[in-house]
């Protein structure tokens, strides 16, 4: 439980602005751009070795060389620091990292001294500044950075070129950027990047000039973030890019040969912007783009800033999946411009994410089709809590304790729909035009800033519940924050067009299923279907529903995760083609780890098959995936 005193330093740290509190010197960024630090116990982050109330750094400035042959980032991050202590010591975080030099802004070198690495968090870097306030630290990135994943050609759509991008979310940053590498302590960024003169760069900011020609067949390409943002969010792809405009401040980049599939998918990219604004308060970050990763992306979508990065698995055909970006897009509010500070407070940036998706969808769309989505998210949420079971019941509360765990066991349901029924049990509660008043003012007074859940309850408790105590009975928000499971209040959409469904599921085993019936059911219905069927069905069964839904040719990743899993859960064979494919064709661990769940819990036949497919596909996976997975499956080709 936080103590008063730690609510009142964090809401003092909250008010600053700017750097009133931390003197600035002349070698600092601009006040205007430095975000206030939260203090709190509760702000403490637990995944970071940064002491920023000693020394923080509030701009980074990088100029790196990617070389595609060493699988390497080579050069410098130059940081401004702000401290006031008199010779402060300066602690970076680092991941795999080979540090050449580290030198003041006159290049005198600088004593520093790397700590030993955890195998989670990496190694302190800790310098010492003297008075220094601007830091070059000249470094290399290891071949394996886990933020890194570096594409041969055979491993793109076009086949010609290789690929390379980051992933930072959450701790994986400090392994190509060394840095304060925590999502309460906010930089501007600049960048300066050589790649090789065939392909593009793109990162999570503003281009700020044209490529530059190089001799030797490179080009010099330059972008800068003058948002602090938090450094999860600094991102950078490297690739044989096109890119098609989709509206005013809108885009998309991809490979030249699936660039009009894409732009057709996301059509509706700058109505959606549009719909969050109308929400929400203006977008404040310029333009919005997306870019499609080839399949080894390891998750459906990432909310790098001005630039999101999603799996090419949406690129259904048919539009279906594009809640995906109305997801990533509603982090330009929750997550990028509120940020958790924490990652035990994960929930703020996803809950309140898988919430606003859901009302950006009922703008866009209309409330059956969001219904149906926060419905199917109702399903998942139960079977999180079920799966998690007694055991790991404290992992059912939003606000986790995740001191000696990997922050990646923070991203359950929990935080996306546990977190989003939060909020829409609060809308239902006083109504949707006090609740969207609130909301909009509440990302306007924090914009910029970290935030904790004890802070996001303050703030709700001061603007919005004001001493009513019979709305804050109702409300209940400490069970919902600190308590476990689904407090009572917990209210649940339904979809009348899911509950269709729900009935053919339930007379499946006596009545069957048609063609003629399935074949006018949309994404969110054959998922409900399949999900809905029971658990054990025969071959017979199941060859029935494959050719009701035509699920051997079926593409949508979706509908075909969730075939796999049932047909996983049956043993059934004629579907193990099916699922070599998949498994074999993408990265997406939202797929691919259930899958090898599955398989393993399927005795000697599916522990069998799960060792074969994993041994080809594990090469082709991003590390956070591979970092998964092999707890899963044990493999005896590993280290290949
Ligand atoms: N920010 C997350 C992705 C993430 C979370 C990366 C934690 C690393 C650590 C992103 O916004 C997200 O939630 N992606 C989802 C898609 C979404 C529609 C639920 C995903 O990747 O499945
Ligand atoms: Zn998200």
């Amino acid at each position: 439980m936080k103590t008063a005193i730690t609510l009142i330093l964090a809401a003092i740290a909250a008010g600053m602005t700017g750097c009133s509190r931390e003197p600035s010197t002349a070698n600092s960024a601009p006040a205007a751009n430095i975000a206030p630090l939260l203090t709190g116990e509760d702000a403490k982050d637990v995944h970071s070795y940064a002491d920023p109330l000693t020394a923080r750094v509030t701009h980074v400035d990088l100029d790196l060389t990617a070389d595609f042959a060493a699988h390497t980032m080579q050069g410098t991050a130059t940081l401004d620091v702000l401290s006031s202590a008199a010779d402060p010591k300066l602690t970076l975080d680092t991941r795999d990292l080979a540090i050449q030099t580290v030198r003041d802004d006159q290049g005198h070198d600088l004593t520093f001294e790397l700590a030993p690495a955890d195998p989670l968090l990496g190694a302190a870097l800790r310098i010492t500044l003297k008075d220094a306030r601007r830091v070059q630290v000249r470094y290399r990135t290891s071949p394996d950075a886990a933020a890194l994943q570096w594409l041969s050609p055979a491993q793109t759509a076009g086949k010609q070129q290789p690929y390379l991008f980051s992933q930072g979310e959450a701790i994986l940053t400090r392994s190509w950027v060394p840095t304060q590498d925590s999502p309460g302590i906010r930089q501007t960024w600049s960048a300066t990047i050589r790649a090789p003169e065939a392909l593009t760069v793109v990162m999570s900011g503003e281009r700020i000039a044209e490529p530059k020609q190089l001799p030797g067949g490179q080009r010099e390409w330059r972008y800068r973030m003058e948002h602090p943002v938090a450094s999860y969010l600094i991102a950078i792809a490297i690739g044989d890019l096109g890119f098609q405009s989709l509206g005013a401040r809108t885009g998309v980049y991809t490979e030249p040969s699936r660039l009009a599939a894409a732009a057709n998918e996301l059509v509706d990219v700058e109505k959606m912007v549009a719909a969050a604004e109308s929400l929400y308060g203006s977008y404040r970050w310029g333009r919005y783009d997306l870019l499609v990763l080839p399949p080894s992306f390891p998750f459906g979508g990432m909310e790098n800033p001005r630039l999101t990065f999603a799996t090419p698995t949406i690129i259904a055909g048919d539009r279906s999946l594009v809640s995906l970006v109305a997801h990533e897009l509603a982090h330009s509010w929750s997550g990028n411009l509120v940020t958790n500070a924490t990652w035990a407070d994960f929930w703020l940036n996803e809950g309140f994410t898988d919430y606003f998706e859901n009302r950006i969808m009922e703008r866009v769309y209309g409330a059956p089709t969001a219904a149906m989505l926060a419905d199917l998210s109702w399903d998942d949420l139960q079977d999180t809590i079920k799966d998690l079971g007694p055991e790991k019941i404290g992992d059912t509360r939003l606000h986790l304790d995740l001191a000696g765990r990997d922050p990646d066991d923070g991203m359950t349901d929990i935080a996306y729909v546990k977190g989003a029924t939060f909020l829409r049990t609060i809308e239902s509660t006083v109504g949707r035009e006090r609740w969207d008043a609130y909301l909009r003012d509440y990302f306007d007074r924090h914009a910029f800033q970290p935030q904790t859940s004890a802070g996001f309850l303050k703030d709700l408790r001061e603007h919005l519940v004001k001493a009513d105590a019979a709305l804050e009975a109702k409300l209940d928000l400490d069970a919902w924050v600190y308590g476990t499971g689904l407090p009572a209040n917990a209210v649940h959409v339904r979809s009348a067009a899911l509950e269709q469904i729900d009935q053919r599921a339930a007379a499946f085993t006596r009545e069957g299923i048609r063609a003629a019936e399935a074949k006018d059911w949309n994404t969110s219905q054959r998922v409900r279907f399949l999900n809905r069927l029971p658990r054990k069905l025969t071959g017979s069964q199941l060859a029935q529903v494959a050719a009701a839904m035509d699920l051997d040719v079926q593409r949508n990743s979706e509908v075909r995760f969730a075939w796999l899993h049932l047909a996983v859960a049956n043993r059934y064979a004629p579907a193990v083609p099916n699922l070599e494919d998949f498994l074999n064709s993408m990265g997406r661990r939202k797929f691919v780890l259930p899958l090898f769940k599955d398989l393993m819990a399927q005795g000697p036949w599916g522990k069998s098959l799960a060792t074969r497919i994993y041994a080809s596909a594990r090469p082709g996976y991003h590390s956070v995936t591979v970092g998964s997975v092999d707890k899963v499956v044990p493999l005896a080709a590993k280290g290949q």
